[in-house]
């Protein structure tokens, strides 16, 4: 018989469980703005937000979303560039533009109203598991688990679950533990108890047991084994890709900005015109053309007045027009790791010269003063903190 040790619990410990629990959160839950009510609308915007980012950062952009678009009809009615305007920095830009997908399509479908079954709202773009579990049990008192990272982890020490966390077919083994131990009376809250149980106390390193609400119903407490679990086997690290990223001023202080294609990877978003290059090209722009700190004028004084011969044929050369006057310095380098990539990218400055660079649609001349009108993701957004140091007070002036 395969060990569920969750199905050995009597009614009366489970309940006991729960009491204990959800008397936990009571005293301890956290103050935080989707917590005001139980909206099934503020829940579902927090919860995306919350996927893959800290409930920390996420704060202020759930003030500011939701400011702007306080119903499901605002944000199915939105502009595209205005919602990733509010998006920008979060990350995971499909997500904003999933949640649009889903508003319009419960306009369409359901009268504007989040519907109240776990298979209607599972059915929702954007909307898997996880976040159907969360609206559920919270905006609708279902006894849905709600089962992400934090929650298999607490659940693998609860009943020392050996499958491996890092695998999608081990989900329904925290799904039925869970099912059978939420409360049925404040699913929501249990749920929520979870959540912060697994951010505040039983983190992945250091976890303080002395101080949970569950060590008394802990298994791997109990046996001293908490160290092992969870069990989650090592993801792959992220791929890196290497880049030369160039700031290109022109004489109206205007820096060349380009669009990235509509689908993949940032879509649509605005950067520095970006070459890809081999790590070893990479190293070489790296060690050859080092940083130099100085004003911008002291920069501008070291620009070549013609390219010069060792830009010949390099990635930078090759992909410019000639009328940019090269800084022969790169300004430093950012780093920005993506779920799957990671992003190594080097600064260079080009002074653009009487140019008449004939410009499709997906690039644009932008003053500084106007970069906050286009959506720049986090790496740019980095790229411009860079730029600025580089350039320090001389850039406002
Ligand atoms: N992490 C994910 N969802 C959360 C929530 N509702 N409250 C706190 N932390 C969370």
């Amino acid at each position: 018989m395969k060990n569920e040790p969750w199905n050995e619990l009597s009614p009366v410990v489970i309940q006991q469980l729960q009491e204990e629990f959800l008397d936990w959160y009571d005293r301890h839950k956290r103050n935080l703005p989707w917590r005001v009510n139980t909206d099934p609308y503020r829940v579902w915007i927090s919860e995306i937000m919350l996927q893959q980012t800290r409930v920390d950062t996420v704060i202020d952009y759930y003030y500011r979303f939701m400011t702007l678009f306080p119903t499901i009809v605002d944000l199915a009615a939105a502009e595209e560039a205005e919602l990733l305007k509010v998006w920008e920095g979060l990350g995971y830009y499909s997500r904003a533009r999933n949640l649009q997908a889903a508003a319009q399509q419960i306009v369409t479908d359901y009268a504007g109203k989040m519907p109240g079954t776990p298979e209607a709202i599972a059915s929702l773009k954007g909307i898997g598991p996880y976040t159907t579990g969360a609206i559920a049990s919270i905006s609708f008192g279902l006894p849905e688990p709600a089962i992400d990272g934090n929650v298999m982890r607490v659940v693998s020490r609860l009943f020392e679950i050996t499958d491996d966390i890092a695998k999608a077919s081990s989900r329904k083994v925290f799904d039925a533990a869970m099912r059978k131990i939420i409360s049925h009376d404040a699913p929501g809250d249990f749920n929520q108890a979870m959540m912060d149980l697994g951010s505040s106390i039983c983190t992945p390193k250091n976890p303080q047991c002395p101080k949970c609400p569950l060590k008394n119903f802990c298994q791997s407490f109990q046996q001293d084994q908490v160290a092992n679990y969870p069990v989650k086997t090592k993801k792959q690290p992220p791929k890196p890709l290497y880049y030369l990223a160039m700031a290109i001023e022109n004489e109206e202080h205007e820096f060349l900005l380009v669009q990235r294609p509509a689908t993949g990877l940032l879509a649509k978003m605005w950067t520095f015109p970006l070459i890809e290059v081999t790590q070893e090209e990479y190293q070489h722009y790296k060690k050859t053309f080092k940083s130099l700190q100085a004003t911008r004028e002291e920069q501008l004084e070291l620009l070549v007045a013609e390219e010069p011969d060792n830009y010949e044929g390099s990635p930078v050369a090759a992909h410019l027009p000639d009328t940019v006057v090269w800084q022969k310095r790169h300004l430093g380098e950012i780093t920005h790791v993506f779920s799957h990539l990671k992003w190594h990218v080097l600064l260079f400055y080009g002074r653009a010269k009487d140019c008449e660079l004939s410009l499709v649609s997906e690039a644009d001349w932008v003053a500084e003063a106007d970069f906050s009108q286009r959506v720049f993701p986090k790496p740019q957004q980095k790229l411009v903190a860079l730029l600025d140091k580089n350039f320090g007070a001389n850039k406002d002036s």
